[in-house]
């Protein structure tokens, strides 16, 4: 072999190493798996399904492969570094938690989720449902039922219902996620089938009827891994995206309204709770703008027997990384790829810690103005503080994979939570020593 040969060879092969190349074909490959799947689907047809069927079993009479790795979301009590299916008691975790929804139903009982099976009767246990009185908004994301019930009222109707009406009814069949909630049961493609979303959409210009095949599989995850909140006495389910999905888009849609989920017992400032702002956080990362969905790393393409399916057991990529991550990053090892989603992980956590910190002080520097006779009006600006910097790590603690969806935002975000809690305990500080120096002054 000439030298110039062999230095074209080398080139050759550097070409052929380089990430890009490497991911551009393998994403082609899945693109290859994607139509397997679809001729799967449509080959193995054996009943027709009903419109309002929402009994996983009698879907899985066509597709027994879906069905039975669905059913395996019953599966729990595996711990990975920072998440796993192990449901957890998150309060006893880091008790900062209770002391920053203090006034909040979630400082009675929050726990690690768990798989799909156990969506509508982890709600219907939880504390913050049997201890207060909660609307049928809550059923959105957690009734295997829901698209049922939507067919005997209207939505508003479910919205405004107390969650206790349907207890009962609920206890028979608990399904959990189910097949209805992301298929449509005649032509089996994805749909959208919760109306938070499909409203908060249209409020962007987007029609998901037009959305593409790789959007739909992270949309039909964005109906329920959203934040919400429940807007007036009708409690309508509402996501807060009329201005967009990053943390100060969310941020100016409730300042906007003025909206506040609770009064913090200890500070008296006007809170937001976030709630697993996965589809958010994720919308913001390397891999959303690579164009990798959800469904790519949750719910991996898997062979059985001879078939290649979608794994509808969707957990932990941790437990799963070969068929999770490796497929696009060939040539990391399993034992690699678990340590860098860890590093990341663990430098969020760290940061979380940082912000809980800072958070600390500044609550307790406003209770200590509050004890002193500092009036409202005075601590009205630390108030303010202490609900931005709270929005900001809430919206990374409920936040699901501790920073792994977008590593760099997930940091930036803490950088100023820390900072506001900061200025929120010098406001609350000042406003004590201006009220003792006037108090001293008066007594003069
Ligand atoms: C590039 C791969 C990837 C993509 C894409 C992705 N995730 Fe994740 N996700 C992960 C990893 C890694 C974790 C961390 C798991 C752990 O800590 O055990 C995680 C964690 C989670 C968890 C918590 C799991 C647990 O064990 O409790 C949920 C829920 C979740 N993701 C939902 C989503 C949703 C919804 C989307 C799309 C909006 C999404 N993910 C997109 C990789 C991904
Ligand atoms: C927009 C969809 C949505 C709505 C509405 C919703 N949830 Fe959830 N809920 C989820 C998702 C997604 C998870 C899993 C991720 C997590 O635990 O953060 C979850 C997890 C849970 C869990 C298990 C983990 C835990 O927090 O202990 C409970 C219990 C729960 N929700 C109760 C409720 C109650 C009560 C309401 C009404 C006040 C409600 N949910 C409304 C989507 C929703
Ligand atoms: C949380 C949403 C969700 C639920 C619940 C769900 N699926 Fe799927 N399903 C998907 C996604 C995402 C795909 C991949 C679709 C694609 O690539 O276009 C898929 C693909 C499929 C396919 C096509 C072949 C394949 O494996 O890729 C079949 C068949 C299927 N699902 C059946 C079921 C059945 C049966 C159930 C209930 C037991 C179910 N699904 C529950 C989201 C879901
Ligand atoms: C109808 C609402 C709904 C939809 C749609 C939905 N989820 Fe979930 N998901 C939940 C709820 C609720 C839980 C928590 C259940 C519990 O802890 O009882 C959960 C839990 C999870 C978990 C944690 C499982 C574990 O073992 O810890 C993952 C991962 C997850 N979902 C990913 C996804 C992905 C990916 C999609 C889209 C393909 C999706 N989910 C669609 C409501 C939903
Ligand atoms: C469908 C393909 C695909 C899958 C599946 C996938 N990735 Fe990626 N990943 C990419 C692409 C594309 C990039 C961006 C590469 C680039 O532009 O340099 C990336 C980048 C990354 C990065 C660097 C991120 C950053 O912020 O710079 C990490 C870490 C990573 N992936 C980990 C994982 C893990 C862990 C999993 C499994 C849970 C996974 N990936 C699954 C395609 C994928």
């Amino acid at each position: 072999m000439t030298r110039n040969r062999k230095l074209l060879l080398v080139a050759v092969l550097l070409l052929f190493t380089a990430a890009g190349v490497g991911v551009g074909l393998l994403l082609t490959n899945i693109q290859q798996r994607i139509a397997e799947g679809e001729r799967l689907r449509l080959a193995a047809r054996i009943v027709p399904i009903g419109e309002l069927e929402v009994d996983p079993a009698v879907w899985g009479i066509n597709f027994p492969y879906q069905y039975d790795s669905w059913l395996r979301t019953r599966e729990y009590g595996v711990r990975t570094p920072h998440g796993g299916s192990e449901p957890f008691d998150k309060l006893e975790a880091n008790p900062f938690r209770r002391m920053a929804w203090a006034g909040f139903p979630f400082e009675l009982e929050f726990n690690e989720d768990r798989g799909h099976y156990f969506a509508q009767t982890d709600q219907r246990e939880t504390l913050r449902i049997t201890e207060r009185i909660q609307p049928g908004s809550c059923l959105n994301c957690h009734s295997g039922e829901f698209t049922l019930l939507l067919s005997e009222m209207s939505w508003d109707e479910l919205n405004r219902t107390p969650y206790n009406y349907f207890r009962d009814r609920l206890a028979v069949r608990s399904f959990g996620v189910v097949c209805a909630d992301c298929h449509d049961p005649n032509t089996m493609e994805l749909r959208i089938t919760r109306p938070a979303l499909e409203n908060a959409l249209v409020q962007q210009g987007i029609d998901w009827r037009q959305a593409s095949r790789q959007e739909m599989r992270s949309l039909v995850c964005a109906q329920c891994h959203s934040e919400y909140y429940f807007l007036g006495a009708g409690n309508t389910l509402v996501f807060p995206w009329s201005r967009g999905l990053g943390l100060e888009a969310i941020e100016e849609h409730y300042d906007t309204y003025g909206f506040a989920d609770f009064t913090h017992t200890l500070t008296q400032a006007p809170m937001i709770k976030v709630q697993h702002p996965e589809y958010e956080l994720f919308s913001t990362s390397v891999h959303y703008a690579a164009g990798v969905a959800c469904a790519d790393c949750h719910m991996p393409f898997t062979r059985v027997g001879g078939v290649k399916i979608s794994d509808h057991w969707t957990r932990s990529p941790l437990l799963n990384i070969n068929s999770s991550c490796l497929t696009c990053h060939a040539g990391v090892s399993e034992a690699e790829m678990l340590r860098r989603v860890v590093t990341i992980q663990g430098r969020t956590k760290e940061m979380l810690g940082v912000t809980e910190g800072a958070l600390t002080d500044a609550i307790n520097a406003i209770m200590s103005a509050m004890e002193a006779g500092v009036p409202d009006a005075a601590l009205a600006e630390a108030r303010q503080l202490h609900r931005a910097s709270q929005l900001r790590w809430d919206f990374i603690d409920a936040e699901n994979s501790k920073g792994f969806h977008s590593p760099q935002e997930a940091v930036r975000i803490l950088g100023h939570a820390t900072d506001l809690a900061r200025q929120a305990q010098l406001s609350a500080t000042l406003a004590l020593t201006a009220h003792q120096t006037e108090a001293a002054r008066a007594g003069e």
